[in-house]
């Protein structure tokens, strides 16, 4: 997730740009740029930086002095491909520098794009996907189509999902344009007084203008001094409403939510399409990411998956995944545990570490453990350029987008989904058992509806909301589930306890008996997943158990006529699909219903006491 922004009008374009930037920053702050087009004529003037705006590119800008300008394009970037430095920022440009693209998405095919440009002359000097956009729109440029036929054009290449703005030199005879593509990821047209603007985020217009056009997918728009033109993905000319909007300025940052763990979670079935785009194929799960593993995986014979919090939580809920796909004994490890554990290690044992910053001290401390006991290492983050990214062998970005919330929400389904994809990935060069094959192909099926059913989990929340009303004026709730609903039940009490203050404890439902059930008297809410067939009958006699000492039951189930149901207090029904899959909509549930009730007891959601982001001390 990036922010974009672009400007054409009587206003200084650096000034405007810099300001938008400054309010998307949100998005992404790993490094900025941007392109101007001088009042004068004459070349675009690109200048980027690595690193936040403050310390990046306003001193870059200041150094460099750009000419008076009235129209350009800027970026703040959150790295999905290639390092975080200066080149690799936004805006990217053409052979000759006469124009400039910037890029919010992952253009999938930017590697045989790539190649094909290079073949044809075409010089690059970065390794991100988004260049091949400035040489595609060069190419047709050449032919002697316009800056909008030619960015039509090149899109008809680009697969992926994503939003662009694109500008060109001008003769300095004020005929300045600019053009904005929205595939998937959002783009908005702002329209002022003789001055008109692009933006990914309604955030970095509100300065100026309060008149947007929410562009819808496939859109084009055209920009110049004199007005706007929008098209569809036909290249037919459309009219969309202008909508007025009166969000103050904080509250666009968080794109009108009340807090950012709303936001994000309700971004997660973007969040799924962006980490599945590309690696999901027919018969097979595909990450060129993994260049070193599968060449030593049928010699390893025992995989740790390590991490900490809610990132121990995902390794906990893929263990099976991996023990089942590959054949070979899988644990999961918590990093603070396993570091000083003395574990066993060697060449022979795989270690996955996972870990939403790429920046914790516990997990990056086993990662050296690993490493130095020569075990072949794949890191999963979403932070490009951390630690984790740059010193484990291979790595898989989660591309989640920035995660402002202290709470991790959707780093945490995204985690789920790519630590499934690195079994199928790993198990598959090893060759498949005729029940791992049919567990491989229920998720590469399945996978590509998730997304959908995310929306209508998100779209009926009516139960859950009645369920965080009762837990909020309790101090005790019991998650309790069997297997892959165990590992979803830790995650369902971290994510209650962190934010809502709220004792919470998770059990494996065939443990309670043997001790915690003497914690249960009446109202205690206890909140029993179930949703794997073959332990259905098991969990309706736990859950039995806890009713019978005056438990208030909140089945999470994925079968609405699951007998157990019946007996419920209140049953939140998630949608059904591949086993393997079901606990990232579990995940999704059970964030809601912590965020709700964190809510109705007026909790700091997005700064819960005592916690940071990102802990990167012992
Ligand atoms: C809880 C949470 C933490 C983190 C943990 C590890 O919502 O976010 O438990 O999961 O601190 O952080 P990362 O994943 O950055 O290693």
């Amino acid at each position: 997730m990036c922010g974009i922004v672009g400007y054409i009008g009587d206003r200084s374009a650096t000034e405007v740009i810099m300001e938008g930037l400054r309010r998307l920053e949100y998005r992404g702050y790993d490094s900025a740029g941007m392109a101007l087009v001088p009042r004068s004529g004459g070349s675009i003037q690109v200048i980027k930086r690595q690193g936040e705006i403050d310390k990046g590119l306003a001193p870059g800008i200041r150094e460099e002095s750009p000419d008076p300008s009235a129209a350009g394009i800027g970026h703040t970037r959150w790295a999905t491909h290639g390092r975080p430095n200066d080149i690799n920022a936004h805006p990217h440009t053409d052979c000759d520098g006469g124009l400039a693209v910037v890029h919010n998405g992952i253009i999938e095919n930017y590697f045989e794009l790539g190649r094909e440009l290079r073949n044809e002359g075409h010089v690059f000097r970065s390794d991100v996907d988004t260049e091949v956009i400035p040489h595609l729109v060069e190419r047709y440029r050449k032919t002697g189509l316009d800056l909008l036929e030619a960015t039509m054009k090149a899109s008809t290449y680009l697969r992926g999902a994503y939003a662009l703005a694109v500008v060109e030199s001008d003769d300095g005879s004020g005929n300045e344009a600019l053009v904005g593509v929205r595939k998937e990821s959002p783009l908005i047209v702002g329209i002022g007084e003789g001055e008109y603007f692009l933006a990914s985020d309604i955030a970095a217009l509100l300065p100026y203008t309060r008149d947007v056009i929410i562009l819808e997918n496939g859109d084009f728009a055209f920009l110049t001094r004199e007005g706007y033109r929008l098209y569809d993905q036909g290249g037919e000319e459309v009219h969309r409403e202008v909508e007025r909007v009166d969000w103050d300025a904080d509250a666009a940052e968080r794109g009108g939510h009340p807090h950012f763990m709303i936001k994000e979670i309700l971004e997660q079935p973007e969040a799924w399409v962006a980490a599945l785009q590309g690696r999901v194929g027919s018969d097979r799960a595909q990450l060129p990411e993994l260049k070193n593993a599968p060449s030593v995986v049928d010699g390893i014979s025992q995989v740790h998956l390590v991490g900490c919090g809610t990132s121990y939580h995902a390794a906990v809920a893929a263990r099976p995944q991996f023990e089942r796909l590959l054949g070979i004994p899988a644990r999961a490890e918590i990093a603070s545990e396993f570091r000083y554990g003395d574990p066993l290690l060697g060449p022979d044992t795989l270690v996955v570490f996972v870990s939403q910053s790429g920046e914790t001290a516990d997990t990056l401390a086993c990662l050296d453990l690993a490493k130095s006991a020569g075990c072949p290492t794949i890191g999963i983050t979403n932070v490009v350029g951390s630690s984790l990214a740059r010193g484990a062998d291979d790595v898989v970005f989660t591309r989640a987008g920035p995660e402002i919330s202290v709470a991790s929400t959707k780093t945490y389904t995204t985690q789920l989904l790519i630590l499934d994809l690195i079994a199928c990935h790993l198990g598959s060069v090893l060759g498949f058992d005729d029940d791992a094959r049919a567990r491989v192909d229920a998720l590469l099926e399945r996978a590509p509806d998730l997304p959908g059913m995310g929306w209508e989990l998100l779209d009926n929340q009516e139960v859950i909301l009645r369920v965080a009303e009762y837990l909020a004026g309790w101090e005790d709730v019991f998650f309790i589930g069997r297997g892959l609903d165990f590992a979803a039940a830790m995650e369902g009490q971290l994510k209650l306890k962190e934010i809502s203050y709220i004792h919470a404890e998770a059990y494996p439902a065939g443990e309670l008996k043997h001790g915690s059930i003497a914690l249960i008297e009446q109202g205690i809410p206890v909140i029993a997943i179930s949703t794997q067939d073959h332990l259905r009958e098991k969990m309706a006699s736990n859950v039995e158990a806890a009713r019978a000492r005056g438990g208030w039951i909140c089945l999470v189930t994925d079968r609405p006529d699951d007998s157990t149901a019946q007996i419920a207090d209140e049953v939140i029904v998630v949608p059904r699909t591949a086993e393997i899959l079901t606990p990232v909509l579990v995940g999704l549930a059970l964030q809601l219903l912590a965020y709700h009730t964190a809510v109705l007891r007026d909790c700091p959601v997005d700064k819960p006491r005592n916690l940071a982001k990102s802990v990167t001390v012992e």
